[in-house]
């Protein structure tokens, strides 16, 4: 399958603004992501998840290495390429569908038309009967299909995931997870899910891509070949066992450098880490 993306030895980094000193986010990495898969990226916390996420959507730029998209260097974001953030990032002051409608609106779509597609993917994400809802209206859940609604109304070729699902209850969690998946399937395009939670990254993905303690690289490239379709029972079948506990093995591997090293303080506070250690 030809590449959507290949980022070849990028480096990433930030100035730390407590003690001025420059902090190495991505040290070198060299990725491939397929045109049309569902592919996740796990890694410690502060394996620099965000950051590759940014880069590939084309809100940050790499200090050096080449990162490609179709083939050619990303430059900045683009509507091609959109981004599912954790925390909604819906506006309050606007309806459900006035949320899905707005990235229409700049793309000067005439009103009726834009509340028509508006409705369409209101409806896909099963949200029928709440487009005229305000955000504090809606449940954590509801608030993320809308948001989910508002990134595929701009009918994207990627869609770019960061812990969506992080805010949520695990039965909403894994009700969305499995919306995701349909809607992926339905739809050809290419998902990027940043996660750390890795019955939910063997759940979802095609390919997991395991990230190296910061400076992060690419450790290891795992293909989750289970059976299809992925349904809820598929959490027991002794490949998904199987392959959950050689991830959590090489991800602790790497959650331990991180805490060797001291990179991140508030690892030990992060719930999502503290499952895989169990
Ligand atoms: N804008 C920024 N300014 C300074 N440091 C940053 C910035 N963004 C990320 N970092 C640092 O880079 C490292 C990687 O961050 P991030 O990509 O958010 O990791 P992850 O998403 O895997 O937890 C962290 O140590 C983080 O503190
Ligand atoms: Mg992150």
């Amino acid at each position: 399958m030809k590449p959507i993306f290949t980022a070849e030895a990028v480096h990433k980094s930030f100035n730390d603004p407590k003690n001025g000193v420059s902090l190495r986010a991505l040290g070198g990495l060299s990725l491939e992501i397929r045109q049309g898969e569902f592919v996740s990226i796990i890694g410690p916390s502060g394996s620099g998840k965000t950051t590759l996420l940014y880069l590939l959507a084309g809100f940050l730029r790499p200090d050096s290495g080449k990162l490609l998209y179709r083939g050619e260097e990303v430059r900045g974001p683009s509507p091609e390429r959109t981004v599912i953030f954790q925390e909604y990032g819906l506006f309050p002051w606007k309806t459900a569908a006035g949320n899905v409608e707005f990235p229409l609106k700049a793309r000067c779509m005439p009103a009726a038309a834009r509340r028509a597609e508006a409705l369409k993917y209101i409806s896909m994400v099963h949200l029928d009967g709440f487009a005229d809802k305000y955000p504090h209206q809606l449940s954590g859940g509801m608030k993320q299909r809308v948001g989910i609604a508002r990134a595929l109304a701009c009918d994207p070729k990627v869609v770019l995931m960061d812990e969506p699902f992080a805010a949520l209850d695990n039965i909403t969690r894994e009700l969305l997870q499995e919306e995701i998946l349909r809607l992926w399937s339905g739809l050809g395009k290419t998902f990027v899910l940043v996660t750390h939670h890795l019955e939910e990254a063997i759940f979802m993905s095609r390919r997991i891509i395991l990230m190296s303690s910061r400076p992060g690289r690419v450790k290891e490239v795992v293909d989750i070949d289970l059976p299809e379709p992925r349904t809820a029972d598929i959490k027991t079948h002794p490949r998904f066992v199987e392959l959950k506990s050689r991830l959590t093995r090489s991800l602790r591997e790497e959650v331990e450098k991180s805490i060797a090293a001291g990179i991140e303080p508030e690892l030990v506070k992060d719930k999502g880490v503290i499952r895989v250690s169990r």
